[in-house]
């Protein structure tokens, strides 16, 4: 079937929120694509961290087929088998109880608001004499996606100024204990932040600072979430990347590579906070359904069965490869994050290098302006790796003589 595509995405019909890029992708194999013209692309940016299978993983589209042959839909009216397994797997990996399922990071991010927002109510209602504030706190430099909600707890004025008034929200600077210890003690909901900050630069919280803020919103008496969109689901090392730092929050959030590349979030949800809402308090149409949730069964046992070995063997090769380019460049000032979800400090060039990296057939993103991000399919191989720190290494070059 022929499609149509006007010649320049300005004059499509799309709205103007993104400015893709010409390659028209029409195959792709592992952390391989080729484009309509033929061209070859390695992939080290997975549909901004989500194709963790990589493309065309033959388990995952022979189980989206059978299941697309069998039911695609039901709604949350009717139980099915896939979601209630999944649930019970998610439960095991995050040490949570309880899970809602919805269709993406921000959506994930809105139903652990409400629980943290209903929290408080609830809590107020029983000690009208020990309130607590509807009011949220999260740290500077975090992403937690578009809708109103996450958007509130964005700190970044671009992406907020258009759209206030939102959520009352405290901003704390990472690593900022005193500051994190003052906005909590005015009793928020909750405090949410994402244990690596991805769209913020790559900037990893400290152990110490992770292990603080727990014990900050024990105190205080404060719901943590880890928004884990981005860092979660093994892409760092661990199921979870506060795993490392020993730390188990009230509810984490996961989306990205869940469901192998469909649409799925997930707000994963201790025992204690697993009772908040109730029938008509929350809901999504298509949250979980039977599509995602096979796909995400596949997603997960492939995990489990070896891709996490691979991402930490990917993750050492990586580090160390990019350890070599830092060092042996003056244009790159530092090399940040884990596992696969890397940074290169290149300041006020991350931009060009990207665009030079596309050129070349790499596909790599950027974050907070002067950082190249890194967070490629946990399927490459040790060759696939090797071709992507041979491809930056040229790029690098061309750069560094024309620096
Ligand atoms: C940490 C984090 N949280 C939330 C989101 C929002 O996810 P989505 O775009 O699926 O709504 C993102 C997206 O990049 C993210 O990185």
């Amino acid at each position: 079937m022929s499609r149509t595509m006007s010649s320049d995405h300005a004059t499509s019909q799309i709205l103007p929120t993104y400015k893709p890029k010409a390659p028209h992708f029409v195959r792709g194999e592992g952390c391989h694509l080729w484009d309509s013209e033929g061209k070859h692309w390695i992939d080290a940016l997975a549909g901004i961290a989500v194709n963790g299978l990589g493309h065309n993983h033959p388990r995952l589209v022979a189980a989206i087929a059978k299941q697309a042959a069998e039911v695609l839909h039901v709604s949350n009216l009717y139980r099915h088998p896939a979601g209630e397994e999944l649930a019970h797997k998610l439960c095991g990996l995050t040490h949570m109880d309880r899970v809602f399922f919805s269709n993406s990071g921000s959506e994930a991010n809105e139903c652990a608001l409400k629980i943290a927002r209903k929290a408080a109510w609830l809590h107020n209602q029983e000690h009208p004499n020990d309130m607590r504030g509807s009011h949220l706190v999260a740290l500077k430099g975090g992403f937690h996606g578009r809708t109103l909600g996450s958007l509130s707890v964005t700190s970044t004025p671009r992406y907020r100024e258009p759209f206030a008034p939102l959520l009352e929200c405290l901003f704390v600077a990472p690593e900022d204990f005193a500051g994190l210890e003052e906005a909590l003690s005015t009793h928020p909901a909750a405090l949410i932040l994402e244990p690596l900050q991805g769209e913020g630069g790559l900037i990893s919280l400290s152990n110490e600072f992770l292990q603080g803020a727990r014990e900050l919103c024990n105190q205080h008496n404060v719901v943590l979430i880890h928004d884990e969109v981005q860092s979660g689901c093994g892409r760092t090392g661990t199921f979870l990347c506060a795993e490392a730092a020993g730390v188990q929050p009230d509810i984490v959030t996961l989306a990205k590579p869940l469901a192998g590349g469909l649409p799925m979030g997930a707000t994963c949800v201790s025992e204690a906070l697993g009772q908040i809402l109730e029938p008509g308090d929350h809901g999504s149409t298509f949250g979980g359904g039977p599509l995602a949730s096979c796909a995400a069964l596949v997603f997960l046992d492939e995990y489990e069965t070896g891709l996490a070995q691979n991402i930490a063997a990917r993750g050492e090769q990586l580090t160390k490869g990019l350890d070599a380019l830092v060092a042996s460049s003056d244009l790159l000032k530092e090399r940040r994050g884990r596992g696969l979800m890397q940074g290169l400090v290149i300041p006020g060039r991350a931009a060009e290098f990207e665009a030079k990296a596309f050129e070349a057939g790499l596909l790599v993103g950027t974050s907070a302006g002067d950082v190249l991000r890194l967070v490629p399919p946990y399927v490459l191989t040790a060759e696939d790796t090797d071709s992507i720190l041979n491809h930056l290494k040229t790029v690098l070059t061309s750069m560094d003589t024309t620096s």
